[in-house]
């Protein structure tokens, strides 16, 4: 009883002090100086990576990343945008094929459709926006030269 007394003094004690810290101005908050009750900013928008040409896979089985903007563009049970350039028999210069793999389902059958399991493209195909990332990564690319 006595520990868990002090411990909620220790933290209301931090509390203050990192409150001190913030009025200083020497803490600063994500949402910036912005009031809790005003209009918040809205961020800017990132621009998404596109026309610059194919981005190299860093190892075989890497499903390519999208070069391009996939804005306006859907999946449903309606139809499937992304097919209109990269279906096997498309006619868009330039636009990789969809690769074989594509066709076949979970049995190993060769369909002569996209398999169910590869329809929702964006499941492993995502787009690029020049940004920061959120977090570093270590990751080293399998490519030897
Ligand atoms: C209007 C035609 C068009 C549509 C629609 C389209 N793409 Fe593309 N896509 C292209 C072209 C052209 C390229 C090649 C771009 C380049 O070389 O800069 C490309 C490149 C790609 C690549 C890179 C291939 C590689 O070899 O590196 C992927 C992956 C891709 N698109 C996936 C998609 C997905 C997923 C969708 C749907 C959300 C989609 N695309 C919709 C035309 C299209
Ligand atoms: C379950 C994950 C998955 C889904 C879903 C998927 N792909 Fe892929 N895709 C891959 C992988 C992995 C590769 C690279 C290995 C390979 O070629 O199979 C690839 C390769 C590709 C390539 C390059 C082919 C080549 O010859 O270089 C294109 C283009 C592509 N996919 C387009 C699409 C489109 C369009 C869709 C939706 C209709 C789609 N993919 C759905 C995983 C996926």
């Amino acid at each position: 009883m006595m520990v868990n007394c002090w411990r909620v003094c220790l933290v209301l004690v931090l509390m203050t002090v990192e409150t001190a810290l913030s009025a200083d101005g020497s803490m600063h908050s994500l949402r910036g100086a912005a009031v809790i009750d005003g209009p918040s900013v809205t961020p800017l928008a990132k621009e998404w990576r596109d026309g610059e040409g194919k981005i190299q896979r860093n190892y075989i089985q890497q499903p390519p990343l999208i070069p391009h903007t996939v804005e306006g563009m859907s999946i449903d049970q309606d139809g499937n945008t992304c097919l209109m350039c990269h279906q096997w028999n498309a006619d868009m210069p330039g636009a990789t094929k969809v690769a074989v793999s594509h066709f076949i389902d979970r049995q190993g059958r060769a369909l002569a459709t996209i398999s169910p399991r590869r329809y929702f493209c964006n499941q492993c195909h995502v787009p690029q926006k020049k940004t920061r990332p959120l977090l570093g990564s270590r990751f080293k690319t399998a490519i030897v030269d």
